[in-house]
Formats: structure tokens, C-alpha cells, sequence
């Protein structure tokens, strides 16, 4: 069966409206700063779409766009100033960043209470002592598209494919919230394909189409493809859909999976951190 990431997002999307109206009425106008440096083409796209989707909800959009000539520091100044507007609940920084720049250090800079993508350290290190807070959104979206169609957690064997700060990391948090047992994977692991056929659960988050292949999946697995991957003018995932899908439960598509939701997530956190203002 296809966890249609793309319908759920769809109804996320409705119920937030509402809310968002309800702001409005408070007078709070739910707003939303992305900053780009740059014309990474990808870049371009992703900043689109979480556009379109601010102004499908409700949610103020302003794209603050810079050369790739634009220092560390003024780049920090910059964020600093969205920092102290009080007109503004959510801060993102589009990456890649060019190499010049610091990343971390940028995302460091956002305040933890506006920093809509979960990376500062703050609202990692309140996601380790299970504390709420701003969550990273693809991790986020994955749970919660795993919740919509009731898929249990608890007590699975949920094995990722992946450990960047981004997704593995903070996903594996997450499933350990949900009392799964979890085991994370990465390009120096040995005898992959022998420890994702034991996932009752199998994120992979690679970067590399076909990469998760029929004989790496348990019959009956729940399989999350986070992976994006141009191909030909195609976007595909990392799993060899046409011969996974057969044999599992459940399964992501790409595109129309885990990219929708993680951009409802965005939303949410544009909404959580208004009202928390
Ligand atoms: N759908 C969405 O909303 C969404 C959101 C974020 C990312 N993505 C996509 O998800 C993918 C991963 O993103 P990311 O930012 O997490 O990427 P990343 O930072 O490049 O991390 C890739 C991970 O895959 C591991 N890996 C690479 N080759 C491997 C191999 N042969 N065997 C096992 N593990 C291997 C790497 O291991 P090492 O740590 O050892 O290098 C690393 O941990 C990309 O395609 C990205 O575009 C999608």
C-alpha cells in the first residue's frame, strides 16, 4: 500500500489554515523568512514550493536572497536582524551554503525559538532529553505520516540508512520516542543489505537511486524513501520501487512522499512557534 505523503499533507495543510485564521484574529500573522545565497538550481525549486505552500495556509512568505559573494558575518548580521523582528516566527536558511560559509555556524545564529527547521544545537539537544520543541521537519514528517496511517512503533526493529544531522540523527530520536528499537546505517557499515532485511521499518535517506533493492527488504517491511535523486529530468527516490513495492506493506513514493510532508512540517513549525510567541 503507497503512504500517500502528498494527500496527507494535503489535509495537515486544511487543519493549519485554521488555525492560522484563528491567529489572525489574534492578531499574530504567522510569517516566515527564507534565506538563500546563491542560484543553486535545486535551491530554487525547494524555495518555490515552501513558498507556494506558506501562501496556500496563509503564512507570510519573504525570500531573502543574497550573491555568493556575501560574507560569514554579514550573512550572521543579517539573520540576527530577522532574529529581533518581532513580525517574524520562523527563520530557515536554504542549504547548500557556498563553501566560504560556515553552515553550522549559520544555523547556530537562527534563535532556537524561530528556527523552524529544528538544526540549532538547543533544539537538538531538548530533542535528546525529550523535551518539545521545534523538530526537524523530514524526521518529523515521517513519524507523523507512519501515525496517519496507524503503522505501529512500538517494539519494531526500525533500521536507517543514513546519519547526517538532518534526517538519520534526528529520525533515530524520534523512533526511540515511539519505543522502536533502532539501528542506524551509513557508508562505513558492513553487511548492510544483512541488517536492513531484519527492519520491520527501513528509512533510507542516501542520496542514491536503486540503492535499496528487493533483496535488502524484509516481506511485509514498512519502507520509507526519503532519498531525492534527479535522473534523467525524473526525480526518484533510493529504493527500486517497481520491485520493492511488491513485496512490502507499505511504501513511500517519490515524489508524492516524504518531500509533501516534510514541507507540511514546515507550516506546523511556522504555526507552533507564533503561537509560542
Ligand atoms: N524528502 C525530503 O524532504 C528530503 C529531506 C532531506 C533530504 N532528502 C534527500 O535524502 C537524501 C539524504 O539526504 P541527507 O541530507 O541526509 O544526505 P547526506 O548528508 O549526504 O547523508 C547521506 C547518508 O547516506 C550515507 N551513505 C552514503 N553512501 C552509503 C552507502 N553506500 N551505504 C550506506 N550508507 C551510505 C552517508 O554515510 P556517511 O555518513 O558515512 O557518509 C550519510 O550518512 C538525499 O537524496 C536528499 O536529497 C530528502
Amino acid at each position: 500500500m503507497i503512504l500517500n505523503g502528498y494527500e496527507t499533507a494535503n489535509k495537515i495543510k486544511e487543519e493549519l489554515k485554521k488555525e492560522i485564521e484563528c491567529l489572525k484574529q489574534k492578531e499574530i500573522y504567522p510569517k516566515l523568512v527564507v534565506f538563500q545565497v546563491g542560484d543553486n538550481e535545486a535551491s530554487n525549486i525547494y524555495i518555490r514550493n515552501k513558498q507556494k505552500a506558506c501562501e496556500s495556509v496563509g503564512i507570510i512568505f519573504e525570500l531573502v536572497h543574497y550573491k555568493e559573494s556575501i560574507t560569514q558575518q554579514e550573512l550572521e548580521n543579517a539573520i540576527e536582524k530577522k532574529n529581533q523582528d518581532e513580525l517574524v516566527h520562523g527563520i530557515l536558511v536554504q542549504s547548500p551554503l557556498p563553501k566560504h560559509i560556515n553552515e553550522l555556524q549559520v544555523f547556530e545564529t537562527i534563535l532556537p525559538s524561530k528556527d523552524v527547521d529544528g538544526f540549532t544545537s538547543y533544539n537538538i539537544g531538548k530533542l535528546w532529553c525529550h523535551e518539545t520543541c521545534l523538530l526537524s521537519c523530514t524526521p518529523k514528517g515521517i513519524i507523523r505520516i507512519l501515525k496517519e496511517y496507524n503503522i505501529p512503533m512500538e517494539g519494531k526493529h526500525v533500521v536507517i540508512i543514513g546519519r547526517s544531522n538532518i534526517v538519520g540523527k534526528p529520525l533515530a530520536l524520534l523512533f526511540l520516542e515511539e519505543n522502536a528499537t533502532v539501528t542506524i546505517l551509513h557508508s562505513k557499515s558492513k553487511d548492510i543489505a544483512s541488517i536492513s532485511k531484519q527492519a520491520d521499518i527501513l528509512v533510507s535517506a542516501v542520496g542514491k537511486p536503486n540503492f535499496v533493492t528487493k533483496d535488502m527488504v524484509k516481506e511485509k517491511a514498512v519502507v520509507i524513501d526519503v532519498g531525492i535523486n534527479r535522473v534523467e529530468n525524473k526525480v526518484v527516490g533510493d529504493v527500486d520501487f517497481e520491485h520493492v513495492s511488491p513485496i512490502c506493506s507499505y511504501i513511500t513514493p517519490v515524489p508524492k512522499g516524504v518531500g509533501p510532508m516534510t514541507i507540511a512540517m514546515i507550516l506546523e513549525n511556522v504555526v507552533i512557534a507564533s503561537k509560542n510567541k
